[in-house]
C-alpha cells in the first residue's frame, strides 16, 4: 500500500489511522520516497504548542526548487508546467515546459542576485497573474530569499504596511495590469507606496500593457533586459529545512496584518502530498486553480503541490466575467482542464448568469471540481455538482488557512462520498478537536463547536513575522495546547465536519479574509466621522457583504450623506484596497457598548441581517437605548 497515493475508502481509512498513530513514521516514510534531498534529516518532529514551538525534519537540506523543477528534467523536461492563459483570449497563451522553467527561473534568480539579494533577504513581489509572478516567487526561493507576494488588488497604503513590516529590500512589480476590460496602474500604487519604504533598494518592472510609466534612476529597473543578459545556470542555494520560504500576509480581527510565516521542507511535503490526493491528479492531466498567486490557495495548489508533482498547471491573468461569462468553460474546453478549483463566491457569480454561457463549452475533460475559501451554501453546490460537474465530478469542498499551508479537511474524490456543504474528514496526519466553551473537548458525533487541531503537521505556519508573542495568543492561547482555526464547525453522525463560519471578527468577503480593524481604522480617518463598526451582512454572491455603522461628530443634514458615502468608500479604497468597500453605510447617534466599552457586535450583525426578532441579552449595554434607534433606521 502507498501512503502517498491514496484511491479508495478503506485505503483512506488505514493510513489515517497509520497517520495518527505513528506521525513521525508516517511522514517520514513520505518524505523519504518523494522528495530530494540534499541532507536527511536528524529528526522528523519536535514540538511544543506552548511555546509554541513546531520543527519538522529538522536537519535536512534541500531546496524547494530543486524539487519543484530540476528533478523532473530527465523524465519530464519537455512536458508543459504552467500555461499562461492571458486576460485577452485574442492573445495567445503560453505553454512553459519545465526545461523552460528551469531556465526562466535561474535568470530570474541570477537578477535578483546582482541587484544584491542574498539568502535570507524579503523581496516583496507585487505582480498581476503573468508568468513572472510564479517565476520570481519560485527564483527567491532558488537563493533562500524569503518571498512575500502582496495580492495586487491591494492599495499603496496596504503594500506600504506589509513592506516595512518585513523589511523588504525589493519589490518586483509590473507597469500595469489588465483586468477585464479595465487596465490598472500598478506601477504608480508602488511609487505611491514607496514614499514611505525608505528600506526598499531596487524595483524590477515587468512589461505588461505597455504603459507609459515613471523609472526612477537608480532604484526601478525593467526587467527583461536584465534577464536577456543572464546565465540560465545557477546552482541552488542549500537550505535548511525550517529555513523560512515565505512571508503571506492574512487580515487579524485586530491591528496590523499577520506576516504568516512558511517553512521550507515541511511546506513542501504536506503541498505535495495534499496536491497529489485531493485532486488525484495524474501524469497527463491539465490542473487550473482559479486562484491568484498573491494569496494561499495560489502558493500552495498554483505553484508548489502542482510543480512539486510534475503537474501542468494554467495560470489564468483575467476575471470570469471577461470577455463574457462563458470564460472560464472556454478555457476549460480550450486546455482540456481535468481539476478545477475555485471559490464558491465565482460559483455563485457564475451561477447568476445562467446555464447558458456553460452550454458553448465541451466539459467532458473534467474529472474532479473543487472549492475553497469559505463555507459554499447547498445551493452553489448542487450548481457545480449538476452543470459544472454534470454529476459525474466529485466535489472537493477543501477546508484551510492561509496559516495551515495546506488542505485540512476535504473528501479525496473516488473515495470519499461527498456530502454538500461539507468538507468531510480530515487529511491524514490531521487531528482536529471541537472545543465548547469552557475549554473541553467535545467528543463523539452529532456536536458542534469551535474548530482546533490538536497534533502538528508538516505546513503550518511557524511564527508571525517580528511577533512571536501574536502567534501564540492568536492561535494558541484561546485551547490549551491546541492549534485555534478561528472557525466553527459541527461534526455529524459520521465524523464529517462542515465549517460554519469565522467565530472572530474577521470577515469573508467574496472569498478574501477582512478584519475589522483595519476597515474601522480607514473610516475613522474621514474627518466628520467619531467612531465606527463594520460587521457582515448575508449578501448572495459575495457570501457577506459589509455594513458600516457610523457615528458622525456633527450630525448633518441627510442630504450630505451620499457624499459622506462617497468619500468613506474612498477612503477605505486607498487604504486597505477595493474589495473592503462598504455595502451599506447607516449613520447611527452611538453604538451599543458594553460597560468595559466594547461594541457589542453580535447586536449589530444582527440589524445587518435583518434578524431581530431576538437580540439575545443586552442587559450588559451601556446604552441600550440606543440599540431601537439604530433598528428604526436600519438599511
Ligand atoms: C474559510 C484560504 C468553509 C475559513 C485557503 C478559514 C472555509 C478561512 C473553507 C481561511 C471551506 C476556507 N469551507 N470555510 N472549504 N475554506 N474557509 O486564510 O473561515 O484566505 O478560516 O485561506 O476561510 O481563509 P484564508
Amino acid at each position: 500500500m502507498s501512503n502517498y497515493h491514496i484511491k479508495h475508502l478503506e485505503e483512506y481509512y488505514q493510513v489515517y489511522r497509520k497517520s495518527i498513530r505513528n506521525p513521525e513514521v508516517f511522514w517520514e516514510e513520505i518524505a523519504e520516497e518523494h522528495f530530494l534531498w540534499r541532507k536527511r534529516w536528524d529528526k522528523v518532529l519536535s514540538w511544543d504548542f506552548s511555546k509554541p514551538e513546531v520543527k519538522w525534519f529538522e536537519g535536512a537540506q534541500l531546496n524547494i526548487t530543486e524539487n519543484c523543477i530540476d528533478r523532473h528534467l530527465a523524465t519530464r523536461g519537455d512536458k508543459t508546467a504552467i500555461i499562461f492563459e492571458p486576460n485577452d483570449p485574442k492573445e495567445a497563451s503560453q505553454h512553459i515546459t519545465y526545461g523552460q522553467l528551469y531556465e526562466k527561473v535561474n535568470q530570474f534568480a541570477n537578477v535578483l542576485k546582482s541587484k544584491g539579494v542574498r539568502k535570507g533577504d524579503r523581496v516583496c513581489i507585487y505582480l498581476p497573474m503573468i508568468p513572472e509572478l510564479a517565476i520570481s516567487v519560485l527564483a527567491c526561493a532558488r537563493i533562500g530569499a524569503i518571498h512575500s507576494v502582496v495580492f495586487a488588488g491591494f492599495s499603496s497604503t496596504a503594500l506600504a504596511t506589509r513592506i516595512n513590516d518585513c523589511d523588504c529590500k525589493m519589490v518586483i512589480t509590473s507597469d500595469g495590469s489588465y483586468r477585464g476590460s479595465k487596465t490598472i496602474d500598478l506601477k504608480g500604487i508602488v511609487d505611491e507606496a514607496l514614499n514611505d519604504c525608505p528600506g526598499v533598494e531596487s524595483v524590477l518592472v515587468a512589461k505588461r500593457i505597455n504603459s507609459d510609466i515613471n523609472m526612477k534612476d537608480g532604484r526601478d529597473y525593467w526587467l527583461q533586459p536584465l534577464l536577456d543578459a543572464a546565465s540560465k545556470e545557477l546552482k541552488a542555494e542549500v537550505m535548511n529545512a525550517e529555513d523560512p520560504l515565505f512571508i503571506l500576509y492574512t487580515s487579524g480581527s485586530t491591528g496590523k496584518p499577520k506576516g504568516m510565516v512558511h517553512s521550507t521542507a515541511g511546506y513542501m511535503v504536506y503541498t505535495a502530498y495534499t496536491f497529489k490526493n485531493v485532486f488525484q491528479y495524474r501524469e497527463e492531466d491539465v490542473y487550473w486553480c482559479t486562484a491568484d498567486i498573491g494569496w494561499i490557495t495560489g502558493h500552495s495548489y498554483i505553484v508548489y503541490g502542482p510543480l512539486a508533482n510534475g503537474a501542468t498547471t494554467v495560470m489564468f491573468e483575467g476575471v470570469p466575467s471577461y470577455p463574457d461569462f462563458s470564460r472560464f468553460w472556454q478555457i476549460v474546453e480550450k486546455h482540456k482542464v481535468n481539476q478545477f478549483y475555485t471559490a464558491p463566491t465565482a460559483i455563485r457569480a457564475l451561477a447568476k448568469e445562467g446555464v447558458g454561457h456553460i452550454e458553448k463549452s465541451d466539459l467532458s475533460s473534467l474529472k474532479v471540481l473543487g472549492t475553497v475559501g469559505e463555507p459554499i451554501n447547498e445551493e452553489a453546490w448542487h450548481w457545480y455538482d449538476d452543470n459544472i460537474g454534470k454529476k459525474k465530478s466529485p466535489i472537493v469542498d477543501t477546508w484551510w488557512q492561509t496559516e495551515t499551508g495546506g488542505i485540512m479537511i476535504s473528501p479525496i474524490p473516488f473515495a470519499t462520498p461527498t456530502k454538500p456543504t461539507y468538507a468531510t474528514l480530515p487529511f491524514p496526519g490531521i487531528q482536529p478537536a471541537l472545543m465548547d466553551e469552557n475549554g473541553n473537548e467535545i467528543n463523539g458525533n452529532s456536536v458542534e463547536g469551535r474548530l482546533c487541531v490538536k497534533f502538528p503537521w508538516p505546513s503550518m505556519a511557524r511564527t508571525i513575522w517580528g511577533n512571536h508573542q501574536r502567534y501564540k495568543d492568536t492561535y494558541f492561547s484561546a485551547f490549551e495546547n491546541k492549534y485555534f482555526t478561528g472557525d466553527g464547525a459541527l461534526r455529524d453522525e459520521v465524523g464529517y465536519y462542515r465549517i460554519t463560519g469565522r467565530v472572530d471578527d474577521v470577515i469573508i468577503v467574496s472569498g478574501h479574509n477582512l478584519g475589522t480593524a483595519p476597515i474601522e481604522d480607514a473610516i475613522n480617518e474621514h474627518p466628520a466621522v467619531a467612531e465606527s463598526a463594520i460587521v457582515g451582512f448575508p449578501h448572495d454572491i459575495k457570501g457577506n457583504a459589509l455594513y458600516g455603522y457610523v457615528i458622525l461628530r456633527e450630525t448633518g443634514e441627510s442630504r450630505k450623506h451620499e457624499n459622506l458615502r462617497k468619500e468613506i468608500n474612498q477612503i477605505i479604497t486607498e487604504q486597505v484596497g477595493p474589495i473592503a468597500k462598504l455595502d451599506k453605510i447607516q449613520f447611527v447617534p452611538g453604538l451599543p457598548k458594553t460597560r468595559s466599552g466594547k461594541i457589542m457586535r453580535r447586536i449589530l450583525r444582527k440589524i445587518a441581517s435583518k434578524d431581530t426578532s431576538n437580540l439575545g441579552d443586552t442587559s450588559t449595554l451601556l446604552n441600550p437605548e440606543v440599540v431601537q434607534e439604530i433598528m428604526d433606521k436600519a438599511l
